[in-house]
Formats: structure tokens, sequence, C-alpha cells
């Protein structure tokens, strides 16, 4: 058995961008956990139950990868999944700070936990889950951006039928 390697993230909701990395990630580490982060500051659309729904849904079919969600810290999720390694989808400088702050601050935690960067593809570069729901929340179009379980959940959200296209 190879060794596990954990996705975490907010996944609110899960984008292509996101749907890209894990299957990449997958070429890499035969066994990855995608975890959803359950107390994020943040405040999220989508309840934690709904994000590993939408996950699930994406993922059904693809083989190696689990869903899950951690609350607390990322280092803990990992010492009790005995994984060794994160894995974190980079994008443009602006990620930078952020990633190298914390890929440090868990590094001082748990010095024997790798953080794994890969890059997102660079048609999802301008993608993330803060666009996606401000340009749904406005009817703009959004296929091609998010799975397809997402964009039905989005449309629900904000009060739209499935047969109500974009304006
Ligand atoms: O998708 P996101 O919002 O960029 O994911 C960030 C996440 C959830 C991976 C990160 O905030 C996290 O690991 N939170 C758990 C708390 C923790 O361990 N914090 C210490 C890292 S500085």
């Amino acid at each position: 058995m190879g060794a596990l390697a954990i996705y975490p993230g907010s996944f609110d909701p899960v984008t292509n961008g996101h749907m890209d990395l894990i299957h990449r990630a997958l070429k890499v580490f035969p066994r990855l956990v995608v975890a959803v982060a359950v107390n994020i500051r943040k405040h999220p659309m989508f309840t934690p139950e709904e994000r590993v729904e939408m996950l699930t849904e994406a993922l059904r079919g693809v083989n190696g990868v689990e869903v899950d969600t951690f609350s607390g810290l990322l280092v803990d999720y990992a010492r009790h999944r005995q994984a060794s390694i994160i894995v974190r989808g980079l994008r443009a400088l602006s990620d930078f700070e952020n990633e190298f702050q914390m890929a440090h601050m868990n590094r001082r935690l748990a010095p024997k936990l790798e953080t794994f960067f890969m890059m997102t593809g660079q048609e999802h570069f301008y993608v993330s889950s803060q666009t996606v729901k401000e340009v749904a929340f406005f009817n703009g179009d959004i296929s091609g951006l998010v799975p397809e379980v997402v964009l039905d959940r989005l449309r629900a959200k904000n009060g739209r039928s499935k047969d109500q296209p974009a304006e």
C-alpha cells in the first residue's frame, strides 16, 4: 500500500479546478482522502454534509479516493489517519503567501508531515469557489467550471429551477 495523502480544503463548493487536482494527485498518490474542513472561519454557503455530498457525487466511480470531514487542526487529522502527505493546489502567485505560511506552520506542528504542491491546470487558474458562487448568484454562466451536481445545487441555493437558463 502506498502512502496516504490528504487533500484538505473548504470545498464550498468543489470546482473543476479541485477535480483536476484530485485526478492529477491520484496519479502520484494511489490513496487520497479529500478532507472537507468543518470549522472553517469563513461563512460557508454549503453545510459540511452538502459539501461532502457534492464531492461524493462528483467523484463517483473514481478509484483510490475517499471523501471525509475533519475539524480542528489538519495535522491532528493527518496523524489520526496516519497520512504522511498533504496535497495543496497552487493557482497563481496570490495563493503562494498563504500556502507558504500554512505549510510552514503545519511543518512546525508535525515535522514528518510533508506538504506537496501541485499547479492547478491553466484552464482553471481563474476558477475559485468564491468566484463561481458570485457569478452563480448573479445568474452568470458557470457551466464547465464546476461538476454538474454543483451546478444543480447552486441553482437550488439561488432559488432557480434546473430549466431556467442563465440570462
Ligand atoms: O480550501 P481552503 O479554504 O483554502 O482550505 C484551507 C484549509 C481548510 C485546508 C485550512 O484552513 C486548514 O487546514 N484548516 C484547519 C485548521 C488548521 O489546521 N490550521 C493550521 C494551518 S495554519
